[in-house]
């Protein structure tokens, strides 16, 4: 018997790329790879890179020069590494990556995750495989879905791609160069998904896309189906307990979905809605294509359906054009929403996209201020969202065991870590708990339902069989 070929994968960027590493790992599965946390003993070795930056995509090259050594060291001893880079740096560079880094055998774009094997193959005969091609095909369709011990070992809470690409063109943007244009899968395939997924434990599912509320995939009854129409009949399925998607653009929400957030209790009051600016001249400039009133409006809607909604953003901090005034305005926009968390970027010009020919403005140390401006700003309401839990109660999905012995973790609707004391047997419940106090970013407390609370060592003993 041969011994199994061991399969490494790093992933940068997005939670797309850690859903399609997922799905590489599933299709090469079946031929006799398995998986290793470390690059060291691996045979085959994947990067699956990120270009939304360029801090993001230079972090490939410095691993692929530590590779090399690897590989070098490994032909020493007599045994073959394949390294390839997938993700949308193979996307964007194709051919120049191996002409920067000859110790890449593999180029693969994320629209061919499934013909790995077969480039696999390739490399190992002609010393170089490449493809970067967006195929007419459906990737999807070829993908193999997860084995149900695949499935079990990731735990409560997955990722289902149900929309993928982006025509938005946002002027800073690769997504749309990287990813190619926006497919929506139709609502048979995402329900056999989240059917398969909740038949083996997971109780939680985020529906990804790179614009996920412009998903419009075939329905049963031949029309097309927006987001709202699908987050509510996934809801239907048993098992599922929760429900959230992941990265939605202001244009693009529609009655659908605010209507699901007011009457679909499994949808999580939670909502990722990045406006990068509060500047409508920056705005225009990045072609968002909508104002800050705008943007308040639909913020507005959702509050209105769903009185506890939270929200989160993205943010870029010096675009070209920005002046004092219009960042001020930012700062203005999250004074007034209030966040529950966001991100912020420094801009980083990529080549290709438009605003890359747009003249840079503000200097690094500029950026470097604003960007902390903004985040200190954003902090303080992070810190102020989490506190005000304090002496509440509330649900949480319970995921595993954490550090501490005895501990469970969980999270709230809200995303919060939740840590409590109490036996294993709540994962993959939901439960009440009373919060009592706050470590850094999580949540700490006991559970509101004595049935499922640890008990002490010795009344285990006498209470047991
Ligand atoms: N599809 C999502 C976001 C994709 S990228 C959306 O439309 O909102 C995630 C975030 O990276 C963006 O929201 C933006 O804030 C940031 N980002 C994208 N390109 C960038 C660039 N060139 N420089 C700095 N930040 C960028
Ligand atoms: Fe990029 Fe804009 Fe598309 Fe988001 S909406 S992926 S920022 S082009
Ligand atoms: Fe990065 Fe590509 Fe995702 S550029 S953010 S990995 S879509």
């Amino acid at each position: 018997m041969t011994s199994p070929r061991k399969l490494h994968i790093k992933s940068y960027g997005c939670q797309m790329n850690v859903y399609d590493a997922q799905r590489m790992v599933d299709t090469l599965a079946p031929e006799g790879f398995v998986e290793t946390a470390s690059a060291e003993d691996a045979d085959f070795v994947i990067l699956n890179t990120c270009h939304i930056r360029e801090k993001a995509s230079e972090k490939v090259y410095s691993e692929l020069g530590r590779l090399r050594t690897m590989k070098e060291e490994a032909a020493r001893d007599g045994r073959q590494v394949n390294i390839a880079v997938a993700g949308c740096v193979a996307q964007a560079e194709g051919e120049e990556i191996i002409r920067r880094a000859p110790v890449v055998d593999i180029v693969v774009g994320p629209q061919s995750y499934h013909h790995l094997p077969q480039l696999l193959d390739r490399a190992r005969r002609d010393g170089r495989a490449l493809e970067t091609e967006f195929p007419v095909e459906d990737k999807f369709g070829f993908l193999p879905a997860p084995k149900p011990d695949a499935i079990r070992a990731r735990g409560i809470s997955a990722f289902v791609t149900v929309q993928e690409g982006c025509d938005k063109f946002c002027t800073f943007c690769v997504v749309p160069y990287t990813r190619g244009a926006e497919v929506s899968r139709p609502i048979a395939k995402v329900v056999d998904d989240v059917k398969r997924l909740v038949d083996n434990g997971v109780r939680e599912i985020t529906l990804i896309g790179q614009n996920v509320n412009a998903y419009h995939g075939e329905g049963p009854d031949g029309k097309s189906w927006p987001l709202g129409k699908l987050l509510d009949h996934l809801a239907g399925i048993e098992g599922v307990l929760r429900l959230r998607y992941s990265t939605s653009h202001p244009l693009d929400v529609d009655d659908s979905l605010i209507e699901s957030h007011r009457d679909n209790p499994a949808l999580m009051p939670f909502v990722h809605l990045p406006v990068q600016s509060g500047s409508d001249r920056i705005l225009a400039a990045m072609n968002r294509r909508h104002t800050a009133a705008e943007y308040l409006d639909v913020i507005e809607r959702f509050r209105r359906a769903r009185q506890d909604i939270a929200f989160s953003s993205d943010f870029i901090v010096g675009f070209p054009g920005e002046t004092a005034q219009d960042f001020a305005a930012t700062l203005a926009l999250v004074t007034q929403i209030g966040y529950a968390a966001a991100y912020s970027f420094k801009y980083s010009p990529r080549p290709g996209t438009p605003a890359a020919d747009m003249q840079e403005t503000v200097s690094q140390a500029e950026m470097e201020e604003r960007l902390q401006r903004l985040q200190h700003l954003i902090d303080s309401q992070q810190s102020a969202f989490n506190l005000a839990a304090i002496g509440t109660t509330v649900d949480v999905l319970f995921e595993r065991g954490a550090r501490k012995e005895g501990q469970i973790v969980g999270r709230t609707a809200f995303l919060q870590p939740a840590h409590v004391m109490a036996s294993p047997d709540i994962i993959g419940k939901i439960l009440p708990v009373h919060v009592e106090s706050l470590e850094r970013y999580s949540l700490l407390g006991h559970l509101a339902t004595p049935a499922y609370a640890a008990q002490p060592a010795e009344s285990r003993m006498t209470t047991g069989a």
